[in-house]
């Protein structure tokens, strides 16, 4: 189809940028599965791989010349390489696979679906799982989601679409269950959002977590009763979101328990009205406690954002991997914190490509809320905005709880935001733990800026290597570092593998270290 090729062609992939102290070599991303080669300089390379289906839009001469001046001016060569010519997300090296998915309206037109075509699609909902706070005398439950109906594409079509997000991989090489996540994904994202819709709800108590009800439950108990139909205040934009505060009902007859009651976190089913698609458990957490804030990818699961052809897949076909014993810690801090603990899982994944994500988490990690990011942070100024947005939002709504925040060193906005958080919240933030993946996993070639670190507490914060490094901690009395894990901290731009320590640090080793910048695979729509 013509309306296809479009899309294709349209689609810009930005590849791994390589960069060598004396030489630039541009291998094809398929050479860098988990082995970085230095090939022969090449003249007058592209920084950036053409590929006959994607475009590269940015001018890539003084990426090559800036690169070419060495690794004395490293510093200053990223800054050029990054500066100019490549997308503001790619600068602050958020290496997303998702950006600028399309909208509706794209969708359709680039698909040539009419509205008839959609009016016989059942309308579904993916309905976030909330939290609640507790206001004085009532509980407030924040439901977040969109409504959105799925064209009929063939799996022609949809193959194609898949395609476009995987690198030298053709999702008919993969294995059927690949190929089931891959097409089930894919079409995730091309859905037609709703908007002007009213929004409905029915509530009860959730005996386990999980809608779809799985065992375990982050400590959450099920109230004694809650059951009630909530409809949501507002239609839902235009890009079908619906996000707001509502204060549900404590029914007559007793149900809900007000924290006098409990200490605990209570657990409510949500379900929405008209589809089978909008389950959600919300909990509804006490004012006071400690909330884990936690990153999935690279932390929780085995993402390998890093590695774009690895982090392709692994996102779109391959089934979510535990990152080692992770899962064992967090049931830990379930079990022996207080039962006031919350667990929220926070991800800037677009909320079309998150169904996924809960469903994994529902299985192998304390239940808990989630925060995605929503569609109308689409751009790309928003997406660097979108974490600060959500992480205040939930500090604001819980002023009293203390927080726990956990990620990877691979996102530049978590080592922003993050030590910023502990700056201008400093009774909030109890522990910062940070995995440093680039000093475990050689393929990550993301150097890290610590600056922001400058002035907190050394004891507040820990960068660790495996999940043991965080067994034996006692965080409920602020004990956050275990004093066996070497910090190597300095407030500056660092990376293990690349041996860089510090800002104005110069590259150790011979001239023939090189070093790769895996700048980012965006695949983004320009439609
Ligand atoms: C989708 O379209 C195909 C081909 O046009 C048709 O055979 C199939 O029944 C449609 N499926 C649904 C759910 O409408
Ligand atoms: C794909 O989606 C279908 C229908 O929603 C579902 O039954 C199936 O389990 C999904 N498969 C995978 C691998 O996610
Ligand atoms: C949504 O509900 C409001 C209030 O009940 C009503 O005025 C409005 O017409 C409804 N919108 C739609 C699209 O049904
Ligand atoms: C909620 O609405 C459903 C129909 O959508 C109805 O069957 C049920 O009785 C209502 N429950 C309450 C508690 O009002
Ligand atoms: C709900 O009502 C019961 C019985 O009156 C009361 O014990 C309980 O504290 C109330 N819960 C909330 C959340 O207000
Ligand atoms: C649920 O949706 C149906 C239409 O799909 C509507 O008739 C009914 O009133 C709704 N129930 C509630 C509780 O909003
Ligand atoms: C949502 O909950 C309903 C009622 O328990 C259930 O029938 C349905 O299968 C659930 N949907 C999903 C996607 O799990
Ligand atoms: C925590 O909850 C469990 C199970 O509900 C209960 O047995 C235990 O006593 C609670 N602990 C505290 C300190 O309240
Ligand atoms: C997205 O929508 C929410 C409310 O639904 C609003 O608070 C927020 O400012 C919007 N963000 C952008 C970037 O428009
Ligand atoms: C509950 O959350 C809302 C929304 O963030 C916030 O405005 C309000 O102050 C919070 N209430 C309390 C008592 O903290
Ligand atoms: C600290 O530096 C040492 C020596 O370079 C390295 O082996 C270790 O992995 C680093 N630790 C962390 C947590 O970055
Ligand atoms: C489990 O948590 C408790 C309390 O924080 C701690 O004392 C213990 O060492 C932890 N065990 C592991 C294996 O993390």
């Amino acid at each position: 189809m013509a309306s296809l090729r479009t899309l294709s062609t349209k689609l810009a992939l930005v590849s791994s940028v390589i960069v060598s102290v004396n030489a630039v070599a541009i291998p094809e991303p398929t050479a860098v599965p988990d082995s970085v080669e230095v090939r022969a300089p090449v003249v007058t390379p592209a920084a950036i791989r053409f590929d006959g289906s994607h475009s590269y839009m940015y001018d890539r001469r003084n990426i090559i010349s800036d690169i070419a001046s060495g690794a004395d001016n490293f510093l200053h060569s990223l800054g050029s390489v990054i500066g100019q010519d490549l997308p503001s997300y790619v600068i602050s090296g958020v290496p997303n696979f998702f950006q600028n998915f399309p909208t509706g309206d794209q969708v359709k037109s680039s698909l040539g679906i009419k509205d008839e075509d959609l009016d016989a699609a059942p309308t579904e909902v993916l309905n976030i799982p909330p939290y609640a706070n507790w206001t004085g005398d009532a509980w407030n439950v924040r439901f977040h989601g969109n409504v959105y109906k799925t064209p009929n594409i063939s799996q022609e079509k949809v193959d194609d679409l898949a395609n476009v997000f995987l690198i030298d991989t053709d999702i008919k090489d993969l294995p059927p269950n690949e190929q089931a996540q891959a097409r089930n994904l894919t079409k995730s994202i091309f859905i037609v959002q709703q908007g002007d819709q009213n929004v409905s709800f029915h509530l009860e108590p959730a005996p386990s977590q999980g809608s779809s009800g799985e065992p375990g439950g982050g400590g959450a108990i099920t109230p004694p009763g809650g059951s009630q139909n909530i409809t949501f205040p507002y239609e839902t934009t235009d890009l079908g979101d619906f996000d707001a505060f509502v204060k549900i009902q404590n029914v007559s007859g007793g149900g809900l328990l007000s924290p006098d009651q409990t200490d605990s976190v209570q657990r409510l089913n949500v379900y929405t009205n008209g589809t089978l698609t909008g389950n959600a458990t919300a909990f509804l957490v006490p004012p006071e406690g400690i909330t884990f804030i936690s990153d999935i990818d690279d932390i929780l699961r085995v993402t390998k954002i890093y590695q774009p052809k690895e982090g392709l897949l692994n996102s779109f076909a391959r089934p979510f991997t535990q990152w080692m014993n992770m899962p064992d810690i967090y049931a830990n801090w379930s079990k022996t914190l207080p039962n006031s603990t919350h667990f929220h899982y926070l991800t800037t994944t677009p909320e079309q490509a998150t169904r996924l994500y809960m469903d994994f988490i529902y299985k192998t990690y304390p239940g808990g809320s989630f925060d995605t990011r929503p569609l109308n942070f689409s751009d790309v100024s928003a997406t660097l905005s979108i974490r600060q947005y959500l992480l205040t939002k939930i500090f604001e709504t819980f002023p009293k709880r203390k927080f726990v925040l956990i990620a990877d060193t691979s996102n530049s906005d978590i080592m922003k935001d993050y030590p910023t958080l502990a700056h201008d919240f400093p009774e909030q933030v109890q522990c910062i733990f940070l995995r440093n993946t680039s000093a475990t996993d050689e393929e990550d070639k993301f150097p890290y800026d610590t600056s922001k670190f400058e002035g907190l507490n050394n004891k507040s914060y820990m960068f660790f290597k495996v999940p043991d490094d965080l067994s034996g901690l006692d965080i409920a009395n602020g004990q956050c570092l275990n004093e066996s894990i070497p910090q190597n901290v300095t407030f500056g731009i660092q990376d293990e593998v690349l041996g860089i320590h510090g800002a104005g640090g110069k590259l150790e080793g011979s001239a023939t270290v090189s070093f790769v910048v895996a700048l980012a695979v965006a695949v983004f729509f320009t439609l």
